[in-house]
């Protein structure tokens, strides 16, 4: 067993050593669709919950994700470092900010967003036919639209395609991490 989470200190120097291409910092995101069948969608990656492995990403709260999440918050994150050639796939379980414990938290991530980017919460709502649906009138403070996910690790397969590859499966329990190399 070891406590401190190998496969973060590789997720951070994967982000480092990719960090010129600005799409290292997008992930893909499955989740269980209401049908039973899967969904998945590419997100920004937003940073990391303060003292935690726990990913942040934004999302429209009107979107089909925070139903399917909402029914079941099981989700699987995908994630290709292609300069460094790493894949991460992350077993987690999905929540989101909540307004009244995490206020600040939602309020600091939206005040860092571009204004393209806030103003797609005030757009007609996502997957409706095209202009039909509400807009919103903007606000300075995040509106009921807004949703912080917090995506927390729970399993994390790593693969590495160095000169010899490399495999690490890392399972959770509680907060101490337990790794074994696997043959890729
Ligand atoms: C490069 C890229 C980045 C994206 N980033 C986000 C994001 O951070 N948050 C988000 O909700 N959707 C993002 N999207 C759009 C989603 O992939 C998806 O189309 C949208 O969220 C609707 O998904 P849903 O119907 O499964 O909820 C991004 C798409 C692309 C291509």
């Amino acid at each position: 067993m070891n406590k401190q989470a190998d496969w973060r200190d590789r997720l951070d120097s994967a982000l480092k050593g990719n960090r010129r291409d600005a799409y290292s910092r997008y992930l893909q995101l499955a989740t269980v669709g209401l049908d039973g069948a899967p969904r998945c969608r590419t997100l920004v990656f937003r940073g990391f919950l303060e003292e935690s492995n726990t990913l942040l990403a934004i999302t429209d709260g009107r979107s089909q994700k925070v139903e399917e999440i909402a029914r079941d918050n099981r989700a699987q994150v995908h994630w290709y470092f292609a300069r460094s050639r790493e894949q991460f796939r992350m077993e987690t379980r999905v929540t989101m900010a909540d307004l009244g414990r995490q206020g600040n938290l939602i309020a600091d991530v939206w005040s860092r967003l571009s204004e393209a980017a806030r103003d797609q919460f005030f757009w007609h709502p996502p997957g409706e036919p095209l202009e039909s649906g509400e807009t919103l009138s903007p606000t300075e403070s995040p509106p009921n639209t807004f949703r912080l996910m917090l995506m927390e690790p729970q399993k994390v397969d790593y693969l590495w395609l160095g000169k010899r590859h490399q495999r690490v499966i890392s399972v959770s329990s509680g907060d101490m991490w337990e790794e074994t190399q696997v043959n890729p």
